[in-house]
């Protein structure tokens, strides 16, 4: 029944918070420049499903069900949806990426001086939150954080077009560019409450294989789905050279390996998109996107029944729920 659900129907138990931090984001960032005003208010009005704030909001509601949310809550959240855009924001200009969230990039709207500058600040607004919220733990993990998504990106540039990567690289890399964060959005709550550091722990494998299930589900998106549905391009990482989980079981498959690194050598040198459009079925004909998708399912589990732990609650009903979208949506 949890698969029917969508996600505002998910999110209903915060769905009251989430409005606060939207009207936060939009409307309480105020630099003194107009002109950096007006970008952040229409990158943060162009939406986005705040997976992470929500999140935050659950696990906080979950952990305190007495407990009404409070500023400290709100400013953990606003850090991680912060430095969630800014990353984006800057990503759509490495990546050369005019759609994103089914709306024309900051990139595609302004010169790159103003965007890449719209993204710092966000970056230094979450600073800024960190120094308000003066807690320590705090201030390291999402601090950790914004080193994990400089290295994970840089990796990923720097390995473009590589066959020869192994699981230990897929893994390393997609928990630094997306798990970490999302880690971070759902520990923070409980590092914060103070809780048992069984309860933290919990919360932390959690995020963790969320984050990295996330990730696997959006590396299957870009070949399995439509840029209409998901509102970015389709076929964009191969595009851009980026060896994703698909890719990797597909390679490790003899029947397919030498075809398929005969092709990423040949996308390397030109964008030839009916080779493309050669990989993308070469992929579905194999089991790859098959595997992918059992291995997402897996780390699903193991999320699943690490918050065993906390009480029953909507919250965690919401949590449970949230999981099961994460692992069925098509953007
Ligand atoms: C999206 O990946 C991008 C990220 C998850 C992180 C990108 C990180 C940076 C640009 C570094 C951030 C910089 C600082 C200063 C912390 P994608 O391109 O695979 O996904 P997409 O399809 O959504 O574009
Ligand atoms: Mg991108
Ligand atoms: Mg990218």
């Amino acid at each position: 029944q949890v698969k029917s659900q969508n996600l505002s129907e998910i999110l209903l138990p915060v769905q009251a918070e989430i409005n606060t931090l939207d009207s936060r984001l939009i409307n309480e960032i105020s630099p003194s420049s107009r002109a950096l005003c007006t970008i952040l208010q229409e990158i943060f009005k162009a939406g986005g499903k705040r997976l992470r704030p929500a999140l935050t909001f659950l696990f906080a509601k979950a952990l305190q069900p007495s407990k009404p949310v409070s500023e400290p809550i709100y400013l953990i959240s606003e850090i991680s949806e912060l430095i969630h855009t800014a990353s984006l924001v800057h990503d759509d200009i490495i990546d050369n990426s005019f759609l994103r969230r089914g709306k024309p990039t900051a990139n595609s709207k302004w010169d790159n001086a103003i965007t890449v500058i719209s993204g710092d600040f966000m970056f230094a607004r979450a600073a800024v939150n960190l120094g308000k919220l003066g807690v320590n733990e705090i201030t390291s993990l999402f601090a950790q954080v914004l080193e994990d998504l400089c290295d994970g990106e840089i990796r990923q540039v720097e390995k473009k077009f590589s066959t020869d990567l192994d699981w230990d690289y897929y893994y390393s890399k997609s928990h630094k560019k997306t798990g970490s964060l999302i880690q971070a959005a759902c520990v923070a709550p409980a590092i914060y409450y103070q809780c048992d550091p069984a309860v933290i722990q919990s919360c932390l494998v959690f995020g963790k294989n969320l984050g990295l299930a996330f990730q696997i589900i959006d590396d299957i998106l870009d070949f399995n789905s439509t840029t209409e549905v998901m509102g970015k391009p389709a076929l964009c990482d191969l595009r851009e050279g980026n060896i994703t989980i698909p890719l990797l079981y597909a390679l490790e498959d003899s029947r397919y390996s030498v075809e398929l690194k005969q092709k990423i050598e040949l996308l390397s040198n030109s964008l030839d998109i009916s080779v493309l459009e050669e990989v993308s079925i070469m992929l579905k004909e194999s089991s790859a996107i098959d595997k992918s998708f059992q291995k997402a399912q897996e780390l699903i589990n193991t999320a699943i029944e690490a918050i065993n732990i906390l009480p029953e609650s909507l919250e965690k009903s919401s949590l449970l729920a949230l999981v099961d979208f994460i692992i069925s949506r098509d953007q």
